[in-house]
């Protein structure tokens, strides 16, 4: 299995950290130093996920130099879909891509992760020669915009990565492993509202509908600071791999903060660490593709290159990859 392309796309609108002191009792100082986060973009009324989700493929498609009509599965990692019953079908359709199957997959911010290692199960056992993996996410419109603990956070994007299956002996996915924790899944979570109402007799029904993201931002702080370190030192060690052979590490845009805490745990010096917190803030399942999609376009990820990957966030859910990027043949 190889990656073979890369695509991104973002909103058209910038919310910037001045402009969200205009809401909450925040300034830009703060939201800077606390979280590296500059500004975010917000989808607008002329924008959809599925339109995002779409120029990312596209950009990705072309970079392989693929046509849709030869993609087998089309696989999108997000908790904000613009239709419960699936965003990827709807995707398919505007690529065109009429012989994928395509399905969503919801982890919130480890879902690329988990749609990468996925996907790299049907590319590695010969079901599927062609795989197009997206990572989406619409938090905006869950998001409390009075709360200044969370809304400063995130922001909305999609990134697509199109991986190929080869016969080479060496399978650009390296080590992973994947973790869950539902039981302390109550520190970050976007529930369903229980709003029951008369239905017949005495029957009543739930009207379906949610509430904002809740999070205990302290709480997953420290879980990412303790389990990513954990799990990738596992990883590492298991393919008997030092952290000093890497050559990137791309984690979950959360913070910086967090970044720089599993960084310094491995002593990898911050010129190997990829981040656009600054400029996009938390996308949710978008960070790691729209982060690796920029790195390969301006030249920082190169053929052959070794990333250590991890994507951690609500489940409580946490995953870590170790691939080569390839790129295109
Ligand atoms: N602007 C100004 N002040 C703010 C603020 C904001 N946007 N948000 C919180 N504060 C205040 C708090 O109210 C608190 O004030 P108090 O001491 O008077 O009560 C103070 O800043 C410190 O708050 P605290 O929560 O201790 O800050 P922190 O250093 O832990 O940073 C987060 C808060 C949310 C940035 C940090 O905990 C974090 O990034 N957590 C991980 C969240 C995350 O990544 N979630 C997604 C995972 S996928």
């Amino acid at each position: 299995m190889s990656l073979v392309g890369s695509g991104s796309a973002i909103p058209a609108q910038i919310v910037t950290n001045d402009q969200l002191s205009l809401l909450v009792d925040t300034n830009d100082e703060w939201v800077r130093t606390r979280t590296g986060i500059r500004e975010r973009r917000i989808i607008g009324p002329d924008e959809s996920l599925a339109d995002l989700c779409s120029d990312a493929s596209k950009s990705a498609l072309e970079m392989a130099n693929w046509d849709a009509s030869n993609v087998d599965m089309i696989l999108i990692a997000t908790s904000t879909p613009d239709d419960l019953f699936g965003l990827a079908p709807k995707v398919q359709a505007k690529l065109g891509a009429a012989n994928a199957v395509a399905f969503d997959l919801t982890a919130a911010c480890s879902g690329f992760l988990f749609a990468f290692i996925t996907a790299a199960q049907f590319l590695q056992n010969g079901s599927f020669k062609r795989v197009l993996i997206i990572g989406a996410d619409q938090l905006s419109g869950w998001m409390d915009w009075s709360d200044r603990r969370s809304c400063v956070l995130f922001g909305d994007g999609a990134g697509a990565i199109a991986l190929e299956a080869i016969d080479q002996t060496e399978d650009a996915l390296i080590g992973f492993k994947m973790k869950s924790d539902g039981s302390r899944g109550d520190c970050l979570n976007l529930p369903q509202t229980r709003n029951f109402v008369p239905l017949v007799g005495s029957h009543l029904n739930q009207k379906g509908g949610f509430s904002n993201i809740q999070m205990n931002g302290q709480e997953v702080y420290k879980f990412a600071v303790r389990e990513v370190p954990a799990l990738l030192e596992k990883v590492l060690n298991n393919c008997e791999i030092s952290p000093e052979s890497l050559d990137w590490l791309l984690l979950h845009q959360a913070n910086q903060r967090i970044l720089n805490a599993v960084a310094d745990r491995f002593a990898i010096p911050q010129q190997k660490v990829l981040t656009n917190l600054a400029n996009y803030g938390n996308t949710s399942a978008a960070t790691i593709p729209l982060m690796l999609d920029e790195a390969v376009r301006d030249g920082r990820v190169e053929k052959g290159n070794l990333i250590a990957s991890s994507g951690f966030g609500a489940g409580l859910s946490w995953g870590v990859a170790l691939f080569r990027w390839h790129g295109p043949s």
